[in-house]
């Protein structure tokens, strides 16, 4: 068992101390190690002075606190010289007021960084992954550089893990080969685990992959696989299938495959829904709401429509933007009486596809506010300022609507923290049926077809003029949906599903929920 290291009682919240105590159960020595691309803090250089940043939200920020408990450590890719300055060849005691865990960084030079990273995890995976084949890119020096920062990251893990038989936690689709090389080559008696955050495609998409067989391969590494959706599962399972000589148990959930077997489960990522509430309610968030219609000029009347997303074309960005100019052509009266406000953060900028999108997402932005912005009213408020956690929220609680219209999306946490953020008078969550949330989210939200832009045109509509009672009694069916699976709920399934493999316990399937 692992001891935790500090008090369970030291981390707020009930949820998190079951985190806490999920993973304190496992068998293995040493506390767990987590392996992601990202890093849960980042040392930079400000006016020659050294000062630290943390993620401002998302699964680095809510596996902190749990890293911070078990005392465990954190392989990352340490991105600039103050990391490298710090770390000075160990690894960083984290966090710098209250160090609690050992941050242990992986160094990639321009080359590794543009084949792994830039080259096959974003242009060869990530694009396979969202079904989006058209723009799959494979090119063979883009998969050594994957290989080996792959390895890079699996020697990593042994060098942090001072025993045998750690349990080790990869996160995401960068990381598709290390399960095996850790296993094969280094720990032989590690538990691993490795959660996969993208869509997994059907087989018809997955096929075209090149390297079909070394990710599996790799992936049928770990002792326990886990996917957001019943439906991803269900694809890995055909894709196994179709790929490998395995034997593939849908019923179990299991895979038998080189002499192991691979539990494969899903488990919905979550959001921490009660701080995402807090800020919600916090003055702070309240006087952005209030600021931010001033700054822009929307007048007491008009309704505010909001759309938040990284610059990705698998978000439907510019099919949101076609369904909004359908509002507004077809029915005059929302002009000037309503306000749709895009927040995007740039991503990925160095490849094309996505500096294009962001071009493209500039003309078109300047487009709809030509063709139907008066003196006192411009449709499209488009920022890509970055806002604090308290300003986000202030931003989806002032809003009468959000629109989550993803053509393709993993799970899509956006959904989520609108609606955790409806403190007050809730808005409409108009989602898209190609989300993962759709699968939770449902029955409250305003489902759609991205691709249909009469019928999310609709959608907008509906929302707008939805009456308050109906409005609330969706947002409280939406509300106990993300508050009950939050992110440490996610954490406290999965390591309560690492220790039922330990224990060889029967599996219990959750219960089965409506699919759309
Ligand atoms: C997705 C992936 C994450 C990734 C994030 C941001 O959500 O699943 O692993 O960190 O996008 O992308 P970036 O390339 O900036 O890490």
């Amino acid at each position: 068992m692992l001891a935790a290291s500090r008090e369970v009682v030291a981390v707020t919240g009930d949820s998190v101390s079951e985190a806490v105590r999920a993973a304190s159960s496992l068998d293995g020595d040493g506390a767990p190690i987590v392996v992601s691309n990202r890093q849960p803090y980042s040392h930079e250089y400000e006016d020659g002075e050294m000062s630290v940043d943390r993620p401002a939200g998302g699964l680095t920020a809510a596996l902190d606190p749990v890293m911070q408990t078990v005392n465990g450590t954190w392989v990352a890719w340490g991105s600039g010289d103050a990391d490298r300055d710090v770390s000075d060849g160990g690894a960083v005691r984290v966090p710098p007021d209250d160090p609690s865990y050992d941050l242990q960084r992986v160094w990639l030079d321009d080359d590794q960084l543009e084949g792994y990273y830039y080259g096959f995890s974003n242009q060869t995976l990530w694009p396979l992954c969202h079904s989006d084949t058209a723009r799959v890119r494979f090119s063979t020096a883009d998969w050594e550089q994957y290989q080996a920062v792959n390895r890079q990251f699996a020697e990593s893990v042994t060098s942090a893990a001072d025993r045998q038989e750690p349990v080790v936690w990869f996160q995401d689709y960068h990381l598709s080969l290390a399960p095996r090389i850790v296993r094969e080559r280094l720990l032989p008696d590690a538990f691993c685990m490795h959660f996969w955050h993208l869509p997994w495609p059907g087989w018809d998409s997955f096929r075209i992959c090149p390297r079909a067989v070394s990710i599996l391969d790799g992936l049928l590494a770990n002792d326990l696989l886990g996917f957001h959706t019943p439906e991803y599962c269900r694809n890995f399972f055909d894709c196994v299938d179709r790929t490998l000589d395995a034997s593939v148990d849908r019923d179990t959930g299991t895979i038998r495959y080189r002499g192991d077997t691979t539990t494969v489960r899903p488990f919905r990522l979550g959001i921490d829904a009660a701080a995402q509430a807090e800020q919600a309610r916090s003055s702070a968030a309240e006087a952005f709401a209030r600021g931010f219609r001033d700054e822009w000029d929307i007048g007491e009347d008009t309704r505010v429509a909001v759309g938040v997303d990284r610059l990705d074309y698998t978000k439907g960005i510019e099919r949101r933007f076609d369904a909004l100019e359908r509002v507004w052509e077809r029915s005059p009266e929302w002009r000037g009486k309503l306000t749709f406000v895009q927040k995007g953060a740039e991503s990925r900028s160095s490849i094309p596809a996505y500096s294009r999108l962001q071009d493209r997402i500039d003309d078109r932005v300047a487009a709809i506010n030509e063709r139907f912005g008066t003196d006192d009213w411009q449709p499209v408020v488009y920022t890509t300022e970055m806002l604090s956690q308290e300003r986000l929220a202030g931003l989806y609680r002032g809003a009468d609507l959000a629109l989550v219209t993803p053509v393709r999306d993993g799970m899509n946490l956006v959904a989520k923290e609108y609606v955790a953020a409806q403190v007050d008078d809730p808005g409409t969550l108009v989602l898209s049926g190609f989300a993962g949330a759709a699968e939770e989210l449902g029955d409250g939200a305003e489902l759609v077809n991205p691709y249909d832009v009469d019928a999310v045109a609709d959608a907008v509509e509906r929302g707008l003029r939805m009456p308050a009672t109906e409005r609330q009694r969706r947002m409280q069916t939406l509300d106990e949906q993300v508050h009950e699976n939050d992110v440490y709920a996610w954490i406290a399934r999965q390591f309560r599903a690492a220790r039922s493999v330990q224990t060889g316990q029967q599996y219990e399937p959750p219960p089965r929920r409506r699919s759309h």
